[in-house]
């Protein structure tokens, strides 16, 4: 196995690999971008799942990370993270035991834990747990502001329907009513940016009418939180949201760059590559050791970088194990035993079918190994 400080070519394939030159730039950009727009920023981990990671994005800025799981949040914690948020609803018992005995241990590291709720069933088992591990947790109602996934409906579709929820949370002992979750994941990866900018025209719209309702009742609303890598740029001038959720930036897959780019938002690079190795070649196609066991295709097949220039390779699914390269444009197919990188469709499900990150400095083409970063929530899906 390839150790620190030996060139790119001696690290064993399938790998995930990060630029680690380019995911710095990323890290960069976006906490210059939040900085400047007078917005906090709490890049969702659940894409990198990383607990190395989510320390570079604190020391940037980020005010702590956004985690999806149960699991996910516990894998952090123990690996040192102690401001999160599962931005997502949680309503099994002996799972909200966990999310309590959690809030617990990060308040008593001088952290802290949130989470979301969308139904007074869920706020009620919330309560329960919270009440028996005599601690307190931030509280955020999510509203449903156009991905038709969890979520109440906003103020303007119920005008009831938000202001109830809140009243619970608020009246039971140990809930911390924080604000509100409005993040539109469908609008993220609509092509056109006119068709991402009205969408999160109305998501703000149905955010600023919830947050207004709640302050009408006298209820406090001190944060909307939310966005996405493909839209960030829209929340962040809505003057309703506070917090950006952006997750995706650091690494940029393929699905995200067939977005239409938009001057507002920052220019991310591509930052994760599976590192593949030409192991068959015939007259018409190269077949590299990489197959959607290494990355994910929920989102379509990756694309095949091209660093110096040199071919354009077009990838077809060769099962579990392999992939397949045609040469597109008539130009040369690699050789047996050379690296291609493969830019994966989508970067969170790649990442979690990996132990660890080949973090590589100075280049795909020359650089070398600088450090291996663990995936510290692989797998954490519970
Ligand atoms: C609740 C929530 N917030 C933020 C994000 C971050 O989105 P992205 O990684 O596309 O930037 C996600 C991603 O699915 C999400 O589910």
């Amino acid at each position: 196995m390839a150790r620190p400080g030996d060139p790119v070519g001696e690290i064993d394939t399938p790998a995930l690999v990060i630029d680690l030159d380019a995911m710095e730039r990323n890290l960069a950009r976006m906490a210059t971008f939040a900085r400047g727009a007078g917005v906090r920023l709490r890049p969702h981990a659940k894409m990198h799942k990383s607990a190395e990671l989510a320390r570079l994005q604190i020391a940037a800025g980020a005010v702590g990370v956004c985690v999806q799981k149960t699991s996910e949040a516990e894998a952090l914690a123990a690996a040192g993270i102690a401001d999160l948020f599962i931005s997502n609803e949680v309503v099994a018992p002996h799972k909200l035991a966990r999310v309590a005995a959690l809030a617990r241990e990060l308040t008593a590291r001088g952290g802290r834990l949130a989470i979301a709720v969308d139904g007074a069933e869920g706020v009620a088992r919330l309560a329960e747990a919270i009440r028996a591990a005599r601690v307190e947790i931030d509280v955020f109602v999510e509203i449903d502001v156009g991905q038709g996934r969890c979520g109440i409906p906003p103020a303007d579709r119920d005008p009831a329907a938000a202001v109830a929820l809140a009243r619970q949370v608020v009246a039971s002992p140990g809930l911390r009513l924080a604000g509100l979750q409005a993040y539109h994941g469908k609008a993220q990866h609509v092509r056109a940016v006119e068709g991402r900018r009205a969408a999160i025209a109305a998501a703000t719209a149905a955010a600023r009418t919830t947050r207004d309702a709640l302050e009408r009742a006298g209820l406090p609303c001190p944060l909307v939180t939310g966005a996405g890598t493909g839209t960030h740029a829209f929340e962040a001038a809505s003057a309703v949201y506070g917090e950006l959720q952006a997750g995706s930036y650091l690494f940029m897959d393929r699905d995200y760059a067939d977005n239409e780019t938009d001057a507002a938002h920052p220019p991310f690079e591509h930052a994760l590559f599976v590192m593949a190795q030409v192991m068959s070649v015939s007259a018409d196609r190269a077949v590299v050791d990489a197959g959607h066991k290494s990355h994910a295709i929920d989102s379509g097949l990756p694309r095949v970088h091209d660093p110096d220039g040199r071919r354009r390779l077009a990838f077809e699914n060769g099962g579990d194990e392999h992939g397949i390269l045609r040469a597109a444009g008539g130009g040369p197919l690699p050789g047996l035993g050379e690296t291609v990188w493969l830019i994966p469709g989508h970067c969170d499900p790649t990442v979690n079918l990996h132990d660890r990150y080949v973090g590589v400095r100075g280049g795909l083409v020359g650089g070398h190994l600088e450090r291996l970063i663990p995936i510290d929530a692989r797998g954490a899906v519970t």
